[in-house]
């Protein structure tokens, strides 16, 4: 990781992920997570707050460092146990059926190898265990995803690899999850060339 990456982008997510809607959707997503949870690309810890009573411990995977160290003071005003348990989501150092709940939040997009990442949230959850996501994606309109198609090539420059134009169902169904509540939107405030927003929960069978 570079300097970009490692001092700059992850003050940049800190701000811009907690802008509109985001609070909202973090506790709507964050509803129903329970026990042991996995939370793929942990960022700086924005969720933590929305975390519900039942959650006894999250094993949070991050490679930024610096996304850790700004969640300090999040996780201190929490009651519940963070462990920080992984730096990469393709391969989570945890074993098998070992968590009951998963979680993700715009993260999907920038993961490089994204099959491998569900695969890998599969192969952690329990048989019957949740995955909780909200993640932009491809938009439904065929204008706005022209210009995601365009743009593509910059946001992943600028944004950590970060992707407009991900499927964001059919990734989760085709790494075997059955998607059981799908809600897709536009995200109030944001451009919606980012802001086309899939959120849900999907059954481990
Ligand atoms: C747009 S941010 C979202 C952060 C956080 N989930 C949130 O909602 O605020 C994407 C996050 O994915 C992390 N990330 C990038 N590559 C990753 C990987 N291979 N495994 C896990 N997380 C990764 C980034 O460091 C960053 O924190």
């Amino acid at each position: 990781m570079g300097f970009y990456s490692e001092k700059v982008l992850p003050r940049i997510i800190d701000k811009v992920c907690a802008m509109g809607e985001a609070k909202d959707l973090r506790a709507r997503v964050c509803a129903g997570l329970h026990d042991e949870v996995l939370e793929i690309g942990f960022g700086s810890g924005l969720n933590v707050p929305y975390y519900p009573a039942a959650v006894t411990t999250v094993h949070a995977i991050e490679p930024a460092d610096l996304g850790w160290k700004l969640a300090g003071k999040r996780l201190a005003a929490s009651s519940v146990n963070v462990e920080r348990s992984g730096l990469d989501g393709q391969s989570l150092p945890l074993p098998d059926d070992s968590c009951d709940t998963a979680l993700s939040t715009w993260t999907l997009c920038t993961i490089p190898d994204v099959a491998a990442a569900l695969q890998e949230v599969r192969r952690v959850l329990k048989p019957g265990g949740t995955f909780h996501f909200v993640e932009h994606g491809l938009a439904p309109d065929e204008k706005v995803q022209r210009w995601q198609h365009r743009l593509e090539p910059l946001e992943k420059k600028v944004a950590g690899g970060c992707h407009f134009t991900r499927q964001i169902a059919k990734l989760v169904t085709d790494a075997g999850f059955e998607i059981t509540e799908l809600d897709v939107f536009y995200e109030k405030g944001t451009p919606k060339l980012a802001g086309a927003d899939s959120l849900g929960v999907a059954l481990s069978p």
